[in-house]
């Protein structure tokens, strides 16, 4: 009788494993050959933050390493982001006078107005430049729309404020204008506008799946915010996903070309039911609260800081991010050109 050679299912898994995951995790250029998700410059995007009252680049103490830039640094940045190869710039303005119809954001001179129109003359179309669409940093009660007499934020009042918003914008040369005042109706009413005003190319980011989320603490410093109060009447309750995905799907309806779910670390979950519900390109914001966080422990010596940093990117991208926005776009391309 011939012989009998073990086979895989004769073999005792628990004397002597059979089947080794470990084997392709032998070697750094076998871990290459196997590894499924990556992070590249392409497709990172760069928020950055401008205030007119400037005369020389402003720290924010909660966000270490980051600024509220002049308009000259803002140009700086921009140039070193395209040199860099990312995908994007998202500008926000920090205006020097607020009022309640944040009348500021439809100024062609206006901060961000003119920030948009100072970096597409100085980037050209080396890389993509995004606007911030939202009422928030130019109104003095600090929501993202106007209110009514009552004080709720007015949605229908606030579409027609996008929609001119969104125009200002594209005259001053954005790419992509990226609505996150989640307004119902907003992308409609946007979309509407541009094509009417002939800028039919401009493309809508939209924040679709936008949270009401304490990780935003410090966006409101890098803002001077003057927020008191909530956005939960507008921004969805962090215990929901189901919202999410009809709030994407909603906006892919009234002609998102992008879609964005916010925050990214806490909100995985949501990003990658996304992901499988639309059939444009995601994108998620690794948020202020986020950054603060590694920032604040790796200063104290308790985290590996690049890699911490590597590791937050490559599981959003996991999770179904196409895009991702972070703080980190600009020393997160450096680290991974080594
Ligand atoms: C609203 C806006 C916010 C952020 C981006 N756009 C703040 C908010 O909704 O309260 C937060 C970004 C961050 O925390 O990094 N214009």
């Amino acid at each position: 009788m011939a012989e009998q050679f073990p086979t895989v299912s004769s073999r005792s898994a628990v004397e002597t494993p059979v089947v080794r995951p470990r084997r392709l995790r032998t070697s750094e250029p076998m871990r290459r050959l196997v590894r499924e998700t990556s992070v590249e410059p392409r497709q990172l995007v760069l928020p950055v933050f401008v205030n007119e009252t400037l005369s020389e680049p402003k720290p924010i103490a909660s966000m270490p390493g980051v600024v509220q830039h002049t308009f000259a640094s803002l140009l700086d940045a921009a140039r070193e982001a395209a040199d860099l190869g990312l995908g994007g710039i998202m500008l926000f303005g920090v205006p020097a006078e607020k009022d309640a119809t944040g009348s500021g954001s439809l100024d062609p001179d206006g901060v961000l107005n003119r920030a948009v129109r100072e970096v597409r003359e100085a980037v050209g179309d080396r890389l993509t430049v995004m606007a911030d669409l939202c009422l928030d940093e130019f109104t003095d009660h600090g929501h993202c729309g106007v209110l009514t007499a009552d004080g709720t934020v007015d949605n229908d009042a606030t579409l027609e404020i996008y929609a001119a918003m969104a125009v200002a914008q594209a005259e001053a040369g954005a790419h992509v204008v990226a609505p996150s005042g989640m307004m119902d109706g907003q992308v409609a009413v946007i979309r509407d506008a541009l094509d009417d005003a002939g800028f039919t190319d401009v493309v809508i980011l939209a924040y679709s799946a936008k949270y009401a989320s304490a990780f935003y603490g410090p966006f409101r410093d890098a803002v001077d915010s003057s927020l008191d109060g909530d956005r939960r009447t507008y921004q969805q309750d962090p215990a929901n996903a189901l919202e999410g995905i009809r709030e994407a799907l909603l906006d892919v309806d009234e002609g998102a070309d992008m879609v964005m779910v916010k925050p990214a670390m806490g909100y995985l979950d949501v990003l990658r039911q996304v992901k499988d519900a639309v059939d444009v390109p995601v994108a998620a914001y690794n948020v202020s609260g986020e950054y603060a966080m590694v920032e604040a422990a790796a200063a104290n010596g308790w985290i590996n800081r690049e890699a911490a940093i590597l590791e937050s990117l490559i599981s959003i991208r996991r999770a179904g991010a196409d895009v991702v926005l972070t703080y980190w776009a600009a020393e997160a391309a450096r680290l991974l050109r080594g």
